[in-house]
């Protein structure tokens, strides 16, 4: 196929905040991966990233250190770059939103569409804190969800359950720097006019775009449908780029507007010939992100390039789901996350473990869980007993029985093993193609790993060892002795050639290992020239002859104890965010006194239960009601429940709860109530089901 032209993006970080696990596994990492297989085809690469660094959580940052914006970003920025650069993500640009090229490159693309007459001007109320006299953004503006109760969400998005919200959806929206009540006053802002790009976004992606990945297809289909609304692009606020406008002082850009510009200012940093990719159909754009910028890269952002003109559409964008932290969700706030330098520090010079355990975890179609136990398991069970074992074997027997040189080729003692071998490299080098075609990027992993299993399978059949005692050839007569020597040599020469071959195939997900090897056979000078994904399936990458160096281990085992320190460091962590939360709420919490003491017996007369609620509706001329139908395992109860103001009956079909089973029965609102739902009530009221934490059966005894 002839070269093409790739402009590949991963979601620029905010520089509020180093970086983790789920970052990389969810972009950055399958950016990588993809940007090096597609340089390794020969195609024009350009692979772009940087800080978003103007946004309000880089101004709650900077509250919260008690310094500037800028020093925020300056500070996230380089531990970010370095991070990442360490990983081995091979961006062509890693630039910053605060950087003049993008202030100058974003408010040009704001005037453009202004001076087309493209926005809607709109005076509006808005929220203001009256004590800190301003106008407030939609993170500094919290209150309970109206889709699901949680009384923290913030104005552009509830945490808990996802939704995205609009601060006047808010129930109670209060002031995050104040705590005080808020009031509406009128402010001017301007509004890209999505409802009007509607026909437009079905035909280009619902029509188009079929062959997307389906969360993100059904993240736009959603939005679509669900009626699209114009979107103010300017926001009231210090921190960001001001609005190119006379009559706009005190106003900026919305950071989102802004940010994917950043693409566009960091491809114009890099090149003056910019335009070639930016503004040319056959330019393939892709960005890689995770499943909270869909909508951005999907609707808002191409809605922009439409309206300005000139600019090539993305391709596609294989955002991913979520990578979960032993099956909790990741947090900055709660430090619950693996930090890309912590783990450096832990783990120097293993770059690759992480690399080829999030790659092969990547949660493409769904969140994914990331465990040490898992970690451990990868590594020790595929990258050192498999690659690595294979890798090593071959070199040492070569040293063994070849004087640690490359044997010669005898192709007369090529068999169907040989054959089998090679059909095998080339089947994976296919398969590989197939998979990154369609960004499945976990699918790839599994088949250069394949690749190598079948390489440990070949050289087991093989069994040289049994064949050479040291420098002798196993065999009765001379002539036996020469044969075996040459099946040796010949079964060595293929693990060494299909050892280079390995390089170069797994060189996209794990590179520093690829040049490792290639380090032993001394042509990691000629790394650039060899590692071509054509070069796949050749058996001459080495030249026979050639010294090997003595084997260094791929990879180290990593031990229970390691693992054990990595699992107590995050309980340190997740008690340490614990305890400053338990610090916050003590002073709110008014703490009901203790009821009187009970003996044990008065304890053991009651039969709590596990139950599933499996039936709920409202009871009419009830508010605060719900009838429900809570399945034991052994029967079915009717329970009345006082929780109809925190839960809707459709959202808690499927919920489990604790039945307290032995309760006389009550009429309440002439339905008879056989059983009480046990529930945790906070200080503010808050109700939440008690459940076991995992799935237990139904009627399983509580004590
Ligand atoms: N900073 C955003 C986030 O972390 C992503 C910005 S991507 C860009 O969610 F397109 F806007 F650059
Ligand atoms: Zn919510």
């Amino acid at each position: 196929m002839s070269k093409q032209r790739f402009l590949i993006t991963a979601a620029l970080p905010y520089a509020n905040g180093p970086i983790h696990i789920g970052h990389l596994a969810g972009c950055h990492l399958p950016a990588d991966i993809f940007a090096r297989y597609r340089r390794m085809q020969g195609d024009d690469v350009l692979f772009i990233c940087g800080t978003d660094e103007h946004g309000v959580p880089i101004t709650i940052a900077a509250k919260k250190e008690n310094t500037t914006p800028q020093a925020v970003a300056d500070k996230y920025h380089e531990l970010i770059d370095v991070s990442l650069y360490k990983f081995g993500i091979s961006f062509d640009n890693f630039s910053r939103t605060t950087n003049q090229v993008h202030k100058d490159t974003a408010a040009e693309f704001f005037t453009h569409l202004y001076d087309k007459g493209l926005f809607i001007e709109k005076e509006e109320e808005q929220f203001f804190d009256e004590q800190n006299q301003q106008f407030l953004a939609d993170r500094y503006i919290m209150g309970t969800c109206p889709k699901c109760g949680n009384d923290r969400a913030y104005g552009d998005q509830c945490e808990k359950c996802g939704s995205t919200l609009n601060p006047r959806d808010l129930i109670n929206p209060r002031s995050t720097l104040s705590d005080a009540a808020l009031v509406l006053k009128p402010t001017k802002h301007w509004y890209i006019p999505l409802d009007q790009y509607e026909a437009w976004l079905r035909e280009w992606i619902l029509e188009g775009h079929k062959e997307w990945k389906t969360n993100v297809y059904g993240q736009c289909k959603s939005w679509i449908d669900g009626g699209l609304q114009a979107r103010a692009v300017t926001r009231d606020l210090d921190w960001g780029i001001p609005v190119p406008l006379a009559d706009a002082k005190g106003k900026v850009l919305y950071v989102w507007f802004d940010a994917p510009i950043g693409y566009i200012s960091a491809t114009k940093e890099i090149t003056n010939d910019w335009k070639k990719y930016w503004c040319n159909e056959d330019t393939h754009l892709i960005h890689f992100l995770g499943k909270d910028n869909i909508v951005f890269h999907c609707i808002i952002f191409p809605t922009m390039l439409k309206m300005h003109g000139g600019f090539v559409l993305p391709e596609n964008v294989p955002a991913n789901e979520f990578l979960n932290l032993e099956g909790d969700k990741i947090s900055t706030s709660r430090n619950w996350a693996v930090w890309l330098h912590e783990y450096l520090e832990e783990f120097p010079e293993q770059q690759d473990v992480l690399r080829y355990v999030l790659a092969a975890n990547a949660p493409e179609t769904k969140d994914n869980d990331f465990t040490w136990k898992d970690f451990q398991d990868r590594n020790n069970s595929e990258l050192v007993a498999i690659l690595g074992n294979f890798f090593n074997r071959s070199l040492v027997l070569a040293h063994k029985f070849c004087g640690g040189r490359i044997p010669a080729h005898h192709v007369l003692f090529d068999g169907p093993l040989e054959e089998q071998l090679w059909g095998e490299v080339e089947a994976g080098k296919q398969k590989i193609e197939a998979a990154m075609a369609q960004y499945k990027i976990r699918e790839a992993l599994q088949e250069m790993m394949n690749v190598a299993r079948a390489g440990n399978k070949y050289l087991t059949e093989l069994e040289p060892w049994k064949k050479a005692k040291g420098e002798y050839y196993v065999g009765e007569t001379e002539e036996d002795q020469l044969h075996n020597k040459y099946l040796v040599e010949n079964c060595l020469f293929h693990c060494l050639q299909l050892s280079a071959n390995l390089s170069i195939l797994m060189y996209p997900f794990m590179p520093f290992t690829a040049k490792k090897m290639l380090l032993h056979f001394n042509i990691d000078k000629r790394a650039n020239e060899l590692l071509k994904w054509e070069h796949i399936g050749r058996k001459d990458l080495l030249s026979t002859r050639y010294i090997i160096n003595n084997p260094v281990l791929l990879f180290k085992k990593v031990e229970d104890e390691q693992i054990a320190a990595q699992m107590e460091k995050l309980n340190q962590q997740k008690m340490a965010s614990a305890a400053a939360t338990a610090v916050v709420k003590e002073e709110s919490v008014a703490t009901e006194p203790l009821k009187a003491e009970i003996a044990f017996d008065d304890f053991a007369k009651m039969d709590l239960r596990v139950g599933t609620i499996i039936e709920a509706e409202r009871v009419p001329k009830a508010d605060k009601l719900l009838k429900l139908t809570v399945d034991l395992g052994f029967e079915k109860r009717t329970v009345v429940s006082g929780i109809a103001a925190h839960y809707a009956p459709e959202d808690i079909i499927g919920q489990q709860v604790t039945l307290l089973a032995n309760l006389a029965p009550r009429k309440m609102r002439g339905v008879e109530s056989q059983g009480m739902i046990l529930m945790a009530e906070d200080a503010d009221g808050k109700l939440q089901f008690m459940q076991p934490k995992d799935t237990t059966s139904n009627g399983s005894s509580v004590a």
